[in-house]
């Protein structure tokens, strides 16, 4: 199971993105909201891109974003290993190939009420399938239960295709919600990570 550490619940992002600099975490993931896709608003690209200094890990962009173009164009300079960009946002079509001109794997996330059926037209542009396991916007909220469901009609819908993709799971992931996303091959998980005092331990009890 591959990890990828949200630091969106840290206080101190250079102190905790260093910390994991040190764990086995395959990626960073990177939150990033525009305020109209989400409530919320992260910090503006230019102080975004001052992380690269913290960390030699590789980075998986998450845009939780309505208009991803700009975002894809900011990010891609940070020599992202992934950018995902959601089903619900605008011009999806056009933005998974703006992410795969720069030679970065491309993404598509589900929010939880997002039928399956809806990312069928866009599977032959992505290389990851990003399962919201929480509602997207804020870190440290409760897994939703039902995702074990979707995750399984994935692999079907896969299999079907004759596709191989990577599933990812984010939100809510801890030692006890694992059991339900067994089947994927990458979580995403923030405050069970950040908010401990070992790193290493949680990361490794996700494997
Ligand atoms: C939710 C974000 C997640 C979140 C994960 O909107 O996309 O990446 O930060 O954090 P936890 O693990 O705390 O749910
Ligand atoms: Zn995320």
């Amino acid at each position: 199971m591959l990890v990828s550490t949200s630091f969106l619940s840290s206080n101190n992002i250079p102190k905790d993105l260093q910390k994991l600099d040190e764990t086995k975490t395959d990626y960073i993931h990177i939150d990033v909201m525009d305020g109209k896709f989400v409530n919320n608003k992260t910090m503006p690209f230019i102080e975004m891109s001052k992380i690269y200094k913290y960390t030699s890990k590789r980075l998986d962009v998450h845009l939780m974003c309505e208009d991803t173009s700009k975002y894809i164009k900011d990010y891609a300079k940070l020599n992202a290993e992934f950018i995902t960009i959601h089903v619900e946002s605008n011009n999806v079509k056009e933005n998974l190939e703006l992410i795969r001109d720069y030679h970065i794997k491309s993404g598509i996330a589900l929010n939880p009420e997002t039928k399956v059926r809806d990312i069928i037209p866009y599977l032959p542009l992505v290389d990851l399938i990003l399962v919201m396991s929480v509602e997207p916007g804020k870190g440290g909220q409760e897994f939703i239960k039902e995702t074990e469901n979707k995750i399984k009609e994935i692999k079907i819908l896969l299999k079907e295709y004759k596709l191989n993709k990577i599933i990812s799971v984010d939100g809510g992931i801890n030692n006890e919600t694992r059991k339900y996303v067994k089947e994927c091959d990458m979580v995403v998980s923030g405050s069970y990570i950040i908010n401990s005092n070992d790193f290493e331990e949680q990361i490794d009890s996700l494997r």
